[in-house]
């Protein structure tokens, strides 16, 4: 960085600060991001164009932001125009270098007016705290209690809520765990690896974090200095990400996934943030920073659609390209938040990019979180809140921990602490090595819940869960021997025209494409990877869309799925879905993108064109060079009429399971077994209609209520004894009074018994749920030999307290009712964008 300490508590004034060597004047000037070739200089610029220099941006390579005051700014602008269309006639006339003309502002390759500073991203924040519940720990759960405390001794694990962190070790439910503690016993803690939390700051004074702080890797881009401190309030989130990664082994708090692994605060959600810093941040010190972890992304409200700039595209290409000696920086993205309304990781331009993974959450039972969003882009879950249950981790504060954490803003996070370790035994792997090992390693989780597809590499993907959970002993032992692959190749399809009105209701638009093996060999294509799939549908409804890309081999991606609160009234624009359900299979055959309007209703809308992108392992790495940076002449690109067919499908399914929440009645996406590959589809092959919701709690076979019925029952009556109790009440008056002494007698019983077994349990719930568990009042403790923190430490004050359950900045409070079958609450609350 090249700014002047000084210069920080002007551009603090000023808001949003760039890390650029002038102060933005935000009022009087206008900023222009220009992308010059070698042989042009940024002074030659400045006396050309009489703009001033402002600085390279981040790490990318000839691109560099320039001002002019307002007043001049349009004359710019017009001159950069001309100089664009001037490009596009150089490349059609097919020769761009010989066609170049001694004008050398020509050397300019790429401009764009650069908007103001926003604030466009969201940390994927937890949803409100989960219930506490008490229960007797049974014989089973001591004995994995006993190897808990045996690791523990081994390691020299004193922290004081390691017992607290059931993702790290899990002794309740055996196995719904990061299985990592056999890792560490093998001597694999993280040792030289360096994750970068970007986010809202790092509390570097925290005693948990102090120890694996890694100051030079850090940077604060809302106040323009070297520390990325908390400074507001809600600054709270980047540092219980960060202690889920490296919290230190001591006697504060827990420990990290890599404990012994370093970490560095990059600080960019705490105010607006320009598109340069954005792209600055996301590269920064990337030769030293391995792995950037970011829980956060645009509003996760279902009626979103985001991806991030131009100039923030390319950091992230850069980043792969050139971080981390060239094997390239790790991007690693929770999922969403939004699947209560509908929301899909697709509608996210960070998570369905090919350069990140995505990683949505499963909880302490196993089961789905009904905020984690799905997508054909998510690559792994792993462990986050739900079921009662969330995340302990370090706060900010000398010695604070925090016992709720969650949303996949906490499974990120695990799975960045998971990679460090891989790359702790293979620094030399790339970031696809990374992606494949996720791939390779993840574990199936509810086979049978009808959302996996069976590959034809074998392997199984859900659009739920991508390829299963983290098994981080799993990725550490793939990575040892594992072989690294080839470069990236890739197979960009001509844009195929197909400029047809989609049907609605009980039809979709079909488009095939047909890859060839002269194709794929001339473009030096062995295995596919991911897919995108670019598109422009208009449509005056965006929610009623959904898009299905059917592959060679008979696998289904949902692209898109239908939003019920998108009203937006425009389709899809050059927007591109990406998938990795796809990965390993051949990419030789027919390709065909179904677009259906789901909704027979007075919005309909075109179905305009589209194209089809492959990528994946080279066939011969010896001089594959790398993909040019994203460019917006991708619209130069030839054109092809595309392969139309109108198909019959089913209608879009209308769930028929009772639902469980009044916010989980929506169609998620589900799949089908693989149909053969057909010019036009049999109704029932097409039909996406499925019984159930099956990924929901309640239709769940070890959903969170049969755990929840391991409970002892409460001695304050819960609301499912108490609708029991009306039942009856209304059955028979008589019969209850009678029963009612009855079950007051048992409970008696119960808890004198309780009083005096051998069992160790802590009684510690508080039926209240709007009654903060405050330490000792209200808090009913008794115990029966040693005390096990089954749910909960003494942290868990934190829990209810001050405004850490309450939603971040956007949020208006409307949290839901919390019924009584325990499962996760969703975000709460309707997100509004400040935009
Ligand atoms: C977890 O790690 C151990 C080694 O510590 C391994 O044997 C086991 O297969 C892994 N998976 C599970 C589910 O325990
Ligand atoms: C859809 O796109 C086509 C082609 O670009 C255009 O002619 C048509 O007017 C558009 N329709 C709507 C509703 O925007």
């Amino acid at each position: 960085m090249r700014v002047a300490g000084g210069i920080a508590v002007a551009l603090s004034l000023v808001g949003a600060a760039s890390a650029n060597a002038h102060p933005r004047a935000i009022e009087s000037r206008e900023f222009f991001a220009l992308h010059i070739d070698d042989s042009t200089s940024p002074s030659y610029i400045e006396r050309a164009l009489g703009a001033r220099h402002e600085g390279q941006i981040g790490e990318l390579e000839g691109h560099h932001t320039f001002s002019l005051p307002r007043e001049q700014s349009d004359d710019f602008n017009a001159l950069l125009d001309d100089l664009r269309a001037k490009r596009k006639l150089r490349r059609r006339s097919g020769n761009p270098i010989e066609a170049r003309s001694a004008d050398p502002l020509d050397g300019i390759l790429w401009s764009e007016k650069l908007a103001r500073p926003r604030q466009r991203l969201h940390k994927r924040i937890p949803p409100p705290i989960p219930d506490v519940a008490s229960r007797f720990i049974t014989e089973n759960e001591m004995k994995t209690l006993e190897t808990q405390s045996h690791i523990m001794s081994t390691l020299g694990i004193t922290d004081p809520i390691f017992k607290d962190q059931w993702h790290l070790f899990n002794a309740l439910q055996p196995g719904h765990d990061l299985n990592v503690t056999g890792v560490w016993l093998d001597g694999v803690t993280g040792k030289g690896v360096i994750t970068a939390v970007v986010d809202d700051g790092l509390d570097m004074y925290s005693e948990d974090l102090k120890p694996n702080y890694f100051a030079e890797g850090s940077w604060d881009y809302n106040n323009n200095s070297p520390e990325p401190k908390p400074v507001l309030d809600d600054d709270r989130h980047g540092t219980r990400c960060s202690g889920e990664i490296a919290a230190s082994k001591n006697d504060v708090c827990g420990v990290g996934v890599a404990y012994d692994s370093k970490i560095s605060g990059i600080r960019i959600l705490s105010a607006a943030i320009s598109d340069e810093d954005e792209a600055a941040s996301i590269n920064y010190k990337f030769q030293e920073n391995d792995i950037y972890s970011c829980s956060w992304g645009p509003m996760d409200d279902g009626q979103t659609m985001d991806a991030p700039g131009m100039l923030i595209k390319r950091a992230m290409v850069n980043g792969v390209q050139k971080g981390r000696g060239g094997k390239g920086s790790v991007f690693v993205f929770a999922a969403g938040n939004g699947a209560t309304y509908d929301d899909n990781c697709n509608f996210d331009g960070y998570t369905n990019s090919i350069y990140s993974v995505t990683v949505g959450a499963i909880d302490r039972y196993g089961d789905h979180p009904p905020y984690s969003e799905s997508c054909s882009a998510q690559l792994v879950v792993a462990y986050s809140s739900g079921g009662r249950s969330a995340i302990h981790t370090t706060d900010v504060g000398t010695n604070e921990c925090f016992a709720g954490h969650g949303g996949t803003s906490a499974a990120g996070p695990l799975a960045a602490g998971s990679i460090a370790l891989a790359l702790s035994v293979r620094p030399d792997l790339t970031w696809r090595d990374v992606q494949y090992l996720m791939v390779e390693t993840a574990v199936t989780v509810h086979e049978d819940d009808g959302s996996w597809q069976t590959l034809p590499s074998g392997r199984k993907f859900s659009h739920d869960w991508g390829f299963g959970k983290v098994d981080t002993y799993a990725l550490v032992q793939k990575a040892r021997d594992w072989e690294l692959v080839k470069p990236q190749a890739w197979y960009h399809s001509p844009w195929l025209r197909v400029h047809n009105n989609i049907p609605q209701g009980s039809q979709g638009l079909l488009s095939r494409y047909i890859v060839t093996g002269d194709q794929m060999k001339g473009a030096n294509f062995a295995r596919l990877e991911h897919v995108t799939v670019t598109m422009n549908v208009n449509h005056t409804r965006r929610g009623d869309l959904s898009v299905e890309l059917r592959s060679p081999g008979g696998v289904i991606s949902h692209l898109s799925v239908p939003r019920r609160n998108d009203e937006e009234n425009v389709g899809y624009e050059d927007w591109t879905f990406m998938t990795v359900a796809h990965w390993g299979e051949s990419p030789v055959g027919e390709w065909s993108v179904i677009v259906k309007d789901t909704v027979v209703n007075e919005h309909s809308g075109q179905f305009v064109d589209w194209r089809l992108n492959l990528w994946g392992e080279a066939i011969d790495g010896t001089d594959q060079p790398l993909h040019p940076l994203p460019n917006d002449h991708d619209d130069d690109h030839p054109y092809e009429e595309a392969h139309v067919a109108t198909t019959t499908v089913q209608p879009v399914p209308t769930k028929t399971s009772t639902p469980t929440h009044p916010d989980d009645q929506h169609d998620r996406p589900v799949n089908q077994k693989p149909p053969q590959a057909s010019e036009t589809f049999p109704a029932e092959e097409l039909d996406t209609s499925k019984p159930a919701d099956a990924t929901s709690p309640t239709a769940s076979p070890t959903s969170t209520s049969s755990a929840i019925s391991n409970y002892l029952p409460s001695f304050g009556a819960s609301k499912r004894t108490q609708i029991w109790i009306y039942a009856s009440l209304a059955m028979i008056i008589v019969f209850f009074i009678g029963l009612g002494v009855y079950f007051q007698l048992q409970r008696q019983k119960r808890r004198r018994t309780n009083a005096q077994d051998d069992y160790e349990f802590e009684m510690i719930e508080d039926e209240d749920e709007t009654h903060p568990m405050t330490g000792g009042a209200g808090r009913t403790q008794r115990r029966g030999g040693e005390l096990y923190n089954a749910f909960a430490g003494e942290s868990d004050e934190e829990v209810f307290s001050e405004d850490d359950d309450e939603p971040y900045r956007d949020r208006l409070a409307n949290i839901s009712e919390k019924d009584d079958e325990g499962e996760d609450d969703s975000p709460g609350s309707h997100l509004l964008s400040e935009k």
